[in-house]
């Protein structure tokens, strides 16, 4: 059996914290390095941010950032191809044609969807107030993203588990009547990485304003993890590291040893909060000091990302030109 194509989005609609790099990019990136598996496609989904953003330079500053972000923490370009979503056009074709062997019913179903339905109902606005149909149909082009490049595997949160299965569907009604032409996908959810804890305690999170973000320079990361929120106990008390937010962070930045070391110092007291503070910034500066020396360096040239980012939209195109062909005229002769 030949290898396993694996692909996945990532939506440039922020600037990605340390929750995301732990439970998103880090394992993005594994998986789409492992040169045991297939082929690999990771793109930055821009056409499905418009649903949400209009700021097309806000648009075009996530978009670098998210590809600075994944090359600077190492992934292989060689391997995986790497590109933007809209330097593909054939997945707007694709979307197009995909529509008419969607049922409408099923976009009705979407969670994104409906969540701003109920949302609109229950502040006694019109039911689709505010929705346009980037949003409704959000759906069948990421079922175009995954069809056009016959992937088997798609990484994603539990989240976007649904949206995989539709591309599933949606597949399936299209080889039933056109016939076998699209590979069914089948959704890879990411095992839950631990609770990343923000600022305050709570998960990691932009809309609670509580995230680190994760290319903060040394000092700016130094000040917010200082200020990170922790109960009152003196230093010479004995804490309960898994209560602490210090600690839950250190987890996912400090090797076996240290993480054993510092639940040690917290379990037996002695250990102040400033200095454990202390501890978790030296790991995550030491974790993330050369990428972010790379990160800064792709942000100030931001020819060299967009090179790359082209040089992957041509490897796609490869792939996406002869699929939508097939398609089309199975379609339309
Ligand atoms: N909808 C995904 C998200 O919000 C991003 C995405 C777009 C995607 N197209 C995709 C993920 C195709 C996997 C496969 O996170």
């Amino acid at each position: 059996m030949s290898k396993e194509i694996i692909l996945t989005g990532i939506k440039p609609t922020g600037t990605p914290h340390l929750g995301n790099l732990v439970g998103a990019i880090m394992p993005v990136i594994n998986m789409a390095n492992d040169a045991s598996a297939g082929q690999s496609f990771v793109f930055i989904a821009d056409l499905h941010s418009l649903n949400a953003i209009s700021d097309r330079a806000a648009i075009a500053r996530h978009t670098r950032e998210i590809a600075a972000i994944f090359l600077s923490l190492g992934l292989n370009t060689e391997r995986t191809v790497f590109f933007r979503q809209s330097d593909v056009p054939e997945v707007s074709e694709l979307t197009v044609l995909l529509m008419n062997v969607t049922p409408k019913g099923m976009m009705n179903r979407a969670h994104a969807y409906k969540a701003s339905v109920d949302k609109n109902v229950a502040s006694g606005t019109d039911a689709d107030a505010g929705i346009n149909m980037g949003l409704y149909t959000y759906p069948v082009l990421m079922a175009a993203d995954i069809l056009l490049y016959g992937s088997d595997l798609v990484p994603v949160g539990a989240d976007q588990k649904q949206h995989v299965e539709f591309a599933r569907d949606i597949a399936g009604y299209f080889n039933n009547v056109y016939g076998p032409i699209l590979k069914l996908p089948q959704p890879f959810i990411r095992a839950e990485t631990g609770i990343v804890p923000g600022l305050d305690g709570r998960k990691m999170s932009k809309s609670y304003g509580n995230q680190i973000p994760i290319f903060d320079d040394s000092a700016e990361l130094k000040k917010k993890v200082m200020r990170i929120i922790t109960d009152s106990k003196l230093p010479e008390e004995p804490k309960d590291p898994d209560e602490s937010t210090i600690f839950q962070l250190y987890q996912h930045f400090a090797t076996r040893a240290d993480i054993a070391d510092l639940r040690k110092k917290f379990e037996s007291g002695g250990m102040g909060y400033g200095d454990a503070k202390k501890t978790l910034f030296t790991a995550i500066d030491a974790y993330l000091s050369a990428p972010r020396k790379k990160y800064n360096e792709l942000m100030a040239t931001p020819e060299k990302t967009d090179a790359i980012l082209a040089a992957g939209a041509t490897r796609a195109r490869a792939v996406a030109v002869p699929m939508l062909a097939r398609v089309k005229s199975a379609m339309l002769g």
